[in-house]
């Protein structure tokens, strides 16, 4: 998103989740995962805005644009595993994604759109992305379900290293 040789930072908004549900979802991740490279436990999450790179001014406009979001708390029940062919990611799912959910991801989009965001115009799909480069695609399958009460969100910025990224949680907001 930024044009000109400056200092950018990588950016998302996310639902974080807590040390039980993160350990939960790494597990389930673990138990599907037979090909490609597992996400790290700690670097597990929901992505709800990707925004990539922006200036501090940029980040700033950001900060206080998903301060004025307001969003309701809601439940999350992880049921489904599966692959998407394209990204070649594989992913756990909720069986249903709640409309409080959508409604976040939809204002906090487009909240950000004054701050040069340009929004995804592929349809929102909750997911947590647990293997990247999976190769051979594989039916959806079901898990044992795995409960996630929501009760805010985050910004968090995507720090490139030889080892793979790291994700620093920036900021969090309360839902409700
Ligand atoms: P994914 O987990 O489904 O791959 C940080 O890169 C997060 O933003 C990841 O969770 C990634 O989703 C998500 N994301 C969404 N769109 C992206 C894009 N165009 N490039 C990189 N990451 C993207």
């Amino acid at each position: 998103m930024s044009s000109e040789a400056e200092p950018t930072q990588r950016l998302f908004f996310a639902l974080w989740p807590n040390d039980v549900v993160r350990e939960q979802l790494h597990r389930a991740g673990r138990r599907i995962h037979k090909q490609g490279k597992q996400v790290a436990r700690d670097n597990l999450h929901i992505t709800l805005v990707f925004v990539g790179s922006v200036n501090a001014e940029q980040r700033d406009c950001m900060i206080a644009a998903a301060e004025a979001v307001s969003g309701q708390p809601f439940e999350l029940r992880f049921e489904k595993a599966g692959v998407f062919g394209r990204s070649r990611v594989q992913w756990l799912a909720p069986g249903e994604t709640p409309e409080a959910m959508l409604t976040l991801a939809r204002d906090l989009s487009a909240a950000l759109e004054p701050c040069g965001y340009e929004p995804e115009r592929r349809p929102y799909r909750a997911h947590v992305t647990t293997a990247r480069k999976v190769t051979r695609p594989t039916p959806v399958t079901e898990i044992d379900p795995i409960h996630w009460s929501v009760s805010d969100f985050a910004l968090v910025e995507s720090v490139t290293h030889q080892e793979g990224p790291e994700y620093r949680v920036l900021k969090r907001w309360n839902l409700g």
